[in-house]
């Protein structure tokens, strides 16, 4: 594309003002309308798990676009079957049911929960609980266990028995025998990149069980092996009864997914739920192909080691280096400065709060990427 549309002046405003229009990317770079090159710490948002134009990606999609790319949920399709085989194989769990983003996945998971006490006759248990510093989307079951205030502005009243408790001792507190599922992160990506403690993750999956509440785990942003495991629950040790996902699982193409016990998953009974697009064949196919690239041992111990290494380094641009894998985060006096100053050098990152800055480049980055990192925002580091 050489002549980009000027402005933006006819999409919604809700992203704020975004100076930069981005038209190629290429591994771990993106290309702006003016040519520039920036190196890509962002990867769509924990998104693009094999990079840009990733072969893997795109002959998946130009393969299944010439074959069949949509036939809705009312057929079966052979790429869903397979997909959620392989995600069964790989969760623990043993079924999955699929939809078009992680918002779109809680959302199927509160539904879930709250429909699987309902088919055991426990009619009281209608409560959800989540953590504080944690986000699950923006539709207004994904919104309600969201305890962020700010995003909550303006779409008051939420969804009734949502409790957000300040901190970890109020959310084991706050399940009890009218939980119908308590959702955790492993580490909170959009509260700053914090990982949530083991001890906390494994108390709130004990009393889960002592209450017979269900343990959600959102894997949106730490699974696909963003944290070095393909899920982020295998580090803490859990069992959750339900998996959220989304993001990095096709490599961009949208896609969403829940997975689930089968005795939790019979509550969706015909006609319980449902999707249009969900699952679809490319969708599908293109999540595959990501899975079969990224479930393999050696590309997740890439991930470990390059993850490690990226820490390692952070120590020179920030300070409360955190994360797992290939999703960290530092803390700076600015984070929007930062971001900003950061992009002026070429290199594009998040902020996540006022004071975070989120580091989730894609999977295939190299240690030079690292290096190349560091080198172009020590200056930034320096000034902020
Ligand atoms: C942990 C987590 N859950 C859910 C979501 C929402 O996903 P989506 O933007 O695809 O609706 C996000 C997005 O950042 C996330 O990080």
């Amino acid at each position: 594309m050489t002549a980009p549309y000027a402005t933006d002046e006819h999409v919604m405003g809700n992203y704020g003002e975004r100076a930069l229009t981005m038209v190629r990317g290429e591994g771990v770079y993106l290309y702006d309308a003016g040519g520039r090159r920036y190196l890509d710490f962002t990867a769509g948002i924990a998104v693009c798990a094999l990079g840009h134009a990733h072969p893997v990606v795109s002959n998946a999609i130009a393969a299944q676009a010439k074959t069949l790319i949509h036939c809705s949920n009312l057929y079966q399709n052979p790429w869903q079957n397979r997909l959620a085989a392989r995600l069964a194989e790989l969760s623990g769990l043993d079924k999955a049911f699929f939809c078009n983003s992680g918002a779109e996945a809680n959302e199927a998971a509160i539904k879930l929960a709250r429909r699987y006490a309902w088919a055991k006759g426990e009619e009281a248990r209608t409560e959800l609980v989540s953590l504080p510093g944690g986000f699950h989307g923006r539709t207004f079951g994904a919104l309600s266990i969201t305890g962020k205030p700010k995003y909550h502005e303006g779409f008051r009243p939420l969804v009734p028995g949502c409790a957000t408790p300040e901190d970890f001792e109020g959310v084991l507190r706050a399940i009890t025998e009218r939980t119908a599922a308590c959702f955790v992160e492993v580490v909170q990506g959009e509260g700053g990149v914090n990982p949530v403690p083991v001890e906390v993750l494994r108390a709130i999956e004990a009393r889960c069980r002592e209450t017979g509440a269900l343990l959600v785990v959102d894997e949106v942003q730490t699974g696909v092996g963003r944290t070095g495991t393909f899920f982020a629950f295998e580090q803490a040790g859990l069992r959750p009864d339900i998996v959220t996902m989304a993001k990095g699982l096709a490599g961009g193409v949208p896609i969403g997914a829940v997975l689930a016990r089968a005795e939790v998953a019979e509550a969706l009974g015909p006609g319980s739920h449902g999707s249009t697009f969900g699952g679809n064949p490319l969708a599908t196919a293109t999540a595959l192909a990501v899975v079969e690239t990224v479930a393999d041992a050696a590309f997740l111990a890439h991930v470990r080691e390059v993850g490690a290494y990226l820490r390692d380094r952070l120590e020179t641009l920030g300070t409360q280096v955190s994360g797992l894998g290939l999703m960290c985060g530092i803390t700076v006096p600015d984070a929007k400065a930062f971001v900003q100053a950061a992009q002026e050098a070429g290199v594009l990152v998040t902020a996540v709060g006022d004071t975070r800055v989120r580091f989730v480049p894609p999977l295939v980055v190299d240690r030079v990427h690292v290096d190349e990192l560091v080198e172009r925002l020590l200056p930034v580091a320096a000034g902020a």
